[in-house]
């Protein structure tokens, strides 16, 4: 019986687009912080003795798409193990799932450490984020603590988070919908590739960012980082905007609170604004900025609804498999 834990991470430069539906190779490297907010604990027993892999949500046994993609991602760690026993799989969340609030990051990198406790493989980090990167792209550089930089890579073995070094950064997260989204990353990745004109025009403007944003880091230029942020995170939905069908994942909620963002900056205080495929909004600052920026927007927005976020530890075991 393995148990680890795992947090979110929010995307500096995102994430858009798969070269590899497979593999999850992505078509441009990225760059997140990994925070210290809404953990995913999960806890997988290899059961020798079952028919099959029981998959438990919250303490309810699930059966639909959600549990079919943790059975499929057990099938590579046992495939990596040599093993065919099924495993009993336990998970709690507490990030609201499919809500733009990256729970798939958290669920896959908590499931990967602790799945690959369980089958007994000796995997540094560098095999953990691949193996995690199988079950969610994003999930891969939540293996890591703090700063990530996801390298593009060109095959399996090259494409994996490490991490990076930079200003110490903290996030103020603005939760305006916690309910699910209407399409999947996955879907909506696929029909911005096949449908949005702006497809190729993301690709090459976030290998600039990226590139640009490691600039950044080294030199510790908090406004430079905050500058792009807010920029890539617009290019990404400008995007996802234009395709056909369209695809809208920001509310007018969410537009307001870039608004908001640029409200705190003319009074001086460096907040910028950023949103994942969903409505909710997530304000990146200097760390020490943190309650400052919390205490400003909740002028304007239900407090009970502002996370203050710090950098926080990769996926890590809280309890291993006896040896
Ligand atoms: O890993 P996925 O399939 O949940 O995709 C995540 C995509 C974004 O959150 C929108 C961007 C990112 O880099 O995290």
């Amino acid at each position: 019986m393995s148990t680890a834990v795992a947090t979110p991470n929010i995307a500096l430069v995102k994430y858009w687009g798969k070269r590899d539906e497979d593999l999850i190779l992505p078509l441009t490297g990225s760059l997140s912080l990994t925070l210290d907010v809404f953990p995913t604990t999960t806890t997988v027993t290899v059961t020798a003795g079952a028919d099959a892999d029981d998959v438990v949500f919250d303490g309810a046994s699930s059966t639909g798409a959600a549990a079919g993609r943790i059975t499929k991602f057990l099938d590579l760690v046992r495939a990596q193990a040599g093993s065919t026993a099924p495993a009993r799989v336990q998970t709690r969340n507490s990030v609201p799932t499919g809500a733009g609030l990256a729970s798939s990051a958290s669920g896959f990198a908590a499931l990967a450490v602790a799945a690959a406790d369980a089958y007994g493989l000796d995997l540094d980090e560098q095999a953990l984020s691949r193996l995690a990167r199988r079950g969610s792209g994003s999930a891969c550089r939540s293996v890591i603590g703090g700063a990530a930089i996801w390298h593009a890579g060109t095959d399996d073995a090259s494409s994996f988070a490490e991490p990076v070094h930079g200003p110490a950064l903290g996030m103020v997260i603005a939760v305006v919908d916690a309910g699910a989204k209407a399409v999947s990353s996955r879907e909506a990745m696929i029909r911005t590739r096949d449908t949005s004109p702006y497809a190729s025009a993301w690709v090459a403007s976030t290998t600039a960012d990226l590139a640009a944003m490691r600039d950044a880091f080294t030199r510790g230029d908090v406004t430079a980082i905050g500058e792009l942020t807010e920029s890539n995170a617009l290019r990404m939905h400008a995007a996802i905007m234009a395709c056909r069908p369209p695809i809208r994942y920001l509310a007018p909620q969410s537009i307001a609170l870039f608004d908001e963002a640029a409200r705190l900056r003319a009074v001086g205080l460096e907040a910028y604004a950023t949103a994942d495929a969903g409505p909710n909004v997530v304000f990146v600052c200097r760390d020490g900025d943190v309650d400052a920026v919390r205490d400003a927007l909740a002028e304007r927005f239900e407090a009970g609804r502002l996370v203050a976020a710090h950098a926080g530890p990769g996926a890590h075991l809280i309890s291993e498999a006896a040896a």
